[in-house]
């Protein structure tokens, strides 16, 4: 059992995480409960949280489809309307009983909702033990645009039990090992060293509880991401364009997946622009390569990636700016970067995985 301080609440990690949050609930007394799941955390999850707290015996659930097509603003509307509807009031509390798409609506829905009422996280896949479920980014999509709609706003705890992990299927353990090797790739050369040397996944726990570790000591240092925070989208700028880009198609990426092809490509323009050597290349491109198998985006996809590029949130005065790498553990924020680049960045991309 580990406890990590965050901005103004406790990050509980292992068994007893679901009796620390009975505590925290017999602690707050708030005066309604409403848990926000999908129909596999409700299926999977929902019975162990509910069985951990006599409080939550009354607690309102508010089922969601599963996917990324439910960070919209027509299902968060649902749930405001189910919230008026059973007279949510100021003290009630939100419980986000999901990965990082139930974390990212259900935080929004709260934020905003009466000007803002608590909510916590219970995360339940990798993605959102390791990354999601801290940091208080909250948020929705918006057209094609990746949570281009949203809020920063801490959650009032984060409760992480990894027996939820036993019924995540192995493409989401991989999913979320993605952000993972991203924390290592921006903060931390022996970590990057020793997922480098995994061979299989005896030691989710620990990865968890590192990358959880490691993003928190980055966001507590800049909470509104004004700075150093920026380095988290190590590999976003272009993973995002592709997750848009081919979200609803048959060839649609999960979001770890498509930060995959993301960060391959981030590292060739560190490689152009920043102080990344071509051996550090080769060696982050093979390991991303041989853990995570990912494809080639055909090139009628391309002009579309570009567009979205010049659409993402970190960008600045019509430039796109990009978080690149000087080496393994070390990074460069608000780095400009042209249309051709990030099109030779996935030729490049093509031309290792082809
Ligand atoms: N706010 C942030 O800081 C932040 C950081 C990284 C990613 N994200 C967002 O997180 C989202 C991706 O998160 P995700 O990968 O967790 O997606 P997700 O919430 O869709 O969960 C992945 C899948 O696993 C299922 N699942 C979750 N827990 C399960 C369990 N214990 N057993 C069985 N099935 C389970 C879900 O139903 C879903 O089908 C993206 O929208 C991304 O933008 C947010």
């Amino acid at each position: 059992m580990k406890t990590l301080k965050s901005i103004g609440y406790s990050i509980e990690l292992g068994s007893d995480s679901l009796r620390q949050l009975n505590q925290f609930l017999k602690n707050e007394n708030y005066s309604s409960y409403f848990i926000i799941c999908d129909e596999n955390t409700l299926n999977h999850c929902l019975p162990a949280l509910l069985s951990s707290s006599m409080i939550l015996k009354d607690a309102e659930v508010i089922e969601i489809e599963s996917g990324e097509a439910s960070k919209d603003l027509e299902i968060a509307s649902h749930i405001w309307q189910t919230l008026i509807e059973l007279k949510a009031d100021k003290q009630s509390l939100i419980i986000n009983l999901g990965g990082g798409v139930v974390s990212d609506l259900g935080g929004f829905v709260a934020s905003v909702y009466k000007r803002g009422i608590d909510f916590i996280n219970i995360p339940t896949s990798l993605l959102s033990m390791a990354d999601a479920s801290v940091g208080g980014k909250t948020g929705i999509d918006f057209g094609a645009v990746k949570n281009v709609i949203g809020t920063i706003k801490q959650p009032k705890g984060v409760f992480i039990n990894f027996d939820f992990l036993k019924s995540l299927p192995e493409r989401h353990v991989n999913n979320g090992l993605a952000e993972v090797y991203k924390m290592a790739l921006i903060s931390d050369a022996q970590f990057w060293k020793k997922l480098s040397d995994r061979t299989n996944d005896d030691d989710l726990e620990y990865v968890i509880t590192k990358s959880i570790t490691l993003k928190n000591t980055i966001v507590k240092k800049d909470p509104l991401e004004k700075n150093i925070r920026k380095a988290l989208n190590f590999g976003h700028t272009v993973g995002h364009a592709i997750e848009s880009v081919l979200l609803g198609t048959k060839n649609e990426l999960l979001h770890g997946e498509a930060i995959v092809i993301g960060m391959m490509a981030e590292a060739w323009l560190s490689y152009q622009k920043k102080g990344l050597t071509k051996t550090e290349l080769n060696y982050i491109v093979s390991v991303l390569k041989t853990k995570f198998n990912p494809q080639a985006i055909h090139t009628s996809y391309t002009n579309a990636i570009v567009d979205l590029s010049l659409n993402d949130k970190k960008n600045s005065k019509n430039e796109i700016r990009c978080v690149l790498l000087n080496g393994v553990g070390d990074y460069k924020i608000d780095v400009a970067i042209t249309p051709v680049q990030i099109k030779k960045a996935l030729e490049y991309y093509n031309s290792v995985v082809e």
